[in-house]
């Protein structure tokens, strides 16, 4: 049976911090070019927050933007799922953190935790909330300060995350748009390829623990691409099949921005001509749960889709986790 759409997004909003940190400044950081920067992954700079910023600040910034946007008003909030794994820490969860600061009193409050696929696993469980617990404003999330966690000598990783956030509002689907279909999928084999080791149970932080970069992200690239591809492709594909569209369907493709060369192996299986593929991972590149909601603000704020146009979404990201949804503008 067709699936219904429960929720439409009512407003858009994003934000990135000021400060820009380019190919070249990272030439003088580790033994890296922009020219192998920009060959193995597209990426021509990043946001990069100041030591020590909030998570949460961003976050709040960026929902204050697709309420605003919206039209709603915090009070209006029953629900915020914030996508991230960089939250301000351990406990309280950070989404309590944006509710205090956008006085969204009258909500629930809960982070989640997909790393790259947390705004689309975040949409699927808040549309899920929506039908099932009688939620009529929602607001979703992706968020992280990823460079908190990098390891600012290691070029294999240090070149390819960027910090910033995204929020959009849900409220009830009207008139066929919304939510026409999601798909979230995970497999635990694969928790070594991509991680985080230390601040956790297992290594706590401790003095030796800090010393050996245990709290710094840890990655297997070369695997991470091959499945990444090999996922986005599948999860994109179960959506359009189980909403008989197929790719032609679509005026825009919004994959996750972590490397132009992944993005390109997915369009290359779906033959999406490139202009139906939106790329900014050169400004921004990887905001890992953020990435999607920044490029779906830009692609709603640009115009590029307008009301009624149909989005495909498709991340991949630690865990593994993987997502994809369908969204009529
Ligand atoms: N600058 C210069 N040289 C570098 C750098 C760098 N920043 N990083 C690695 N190299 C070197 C390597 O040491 C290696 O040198 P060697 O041949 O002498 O050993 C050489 O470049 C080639 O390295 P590879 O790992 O083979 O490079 P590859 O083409 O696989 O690209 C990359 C590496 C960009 C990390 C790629 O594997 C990738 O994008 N993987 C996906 C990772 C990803 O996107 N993760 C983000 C989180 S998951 C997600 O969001 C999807």
């Amino acid at each position: 049976m067709e699936k219904k759409p429960q929720a439409m997004i009512l407003g858009t909003g994003r934000a990135v911090p000021e400060r820009i940190l380019t190919n070249a400044e990272l030439e003088g950081m580790v033994a890296t070019t922009d020219e192998w920067i920009v060959t193995r992954t597209g990426i021509r700079q990043r946001h990069v927050a100041e030591p020590g910023s909030a998570l949460s600040d961003l976050a709040a910034q960026a929902a204050r933007a697709a309420l605003e946007d919206a039209g709603v008003d915090a009070a209006e909030i029953d629900l915020i799922i914030l996508g991230t794994v960089t939250g301000d820490m351990k406990f309280p969860a950070s989404a309590c953190l944006v509710q205090e600061k956008i006085g969204a009193k009258n909500a629930a409050a809960f982070d989640l935790s997909a790393a790259c696929s947390g705004f689309l696993y975040g949409l699927q469980v808040a549309e899920g909330l929506m039908a099932t617990a009688g939620y009529r404003r929602v607001l979703v999330i992706g968020g992280e300060i990823l460079t908190s966690m990098v390891n600012w000598q290691d070029r294999d990783t240090c070149v390819l995350f960027g910090d910033g956030a995204g929020a959009v509002v849900l409220g009830p689907a009207e008139d066929g748009r919304g939510l026409l279909q999601t798909y979230i999928k995970s497999d635990g084999a694969f928790s070594q390829l991509l991680y985080n080791p230390g601040c956790g149970s297992v290594n706590p932080p401790t003095p030796e623990n800090a010393a050996a970069h245990l709290h710094t992200i840890r990655m297997v690239g070369k695997d991470v691409f091959r499945n990444a591809v090999n996922s986005m492709t599948d999860a994109l594909q179960r959506v359009l099949d189980a909403a008989s569209l197929t790719v032609a369907d679509l005026d825009l493709v919004i994959p996750h921005q972590a490397n132009l060369r992944i993005i390109e192996a997915v369009a290359k299986r779906f033959a999406v001509p490139a202009e139906k593929v939106y790329v900014n991972v050169e400004r921004y590149g990887n905001t890992s749960a953020a990435s999607i909601p920044i490029a779906l603000d830009e692609v709603r704020k640009s115009g590029l889709v307008g009301t009624g146009g149909t989005i495909g979404m498709v991340t991949f990201g630690a865990g593994f986790t993987w997502a994809a949804a369908l969204l009529r503008l």
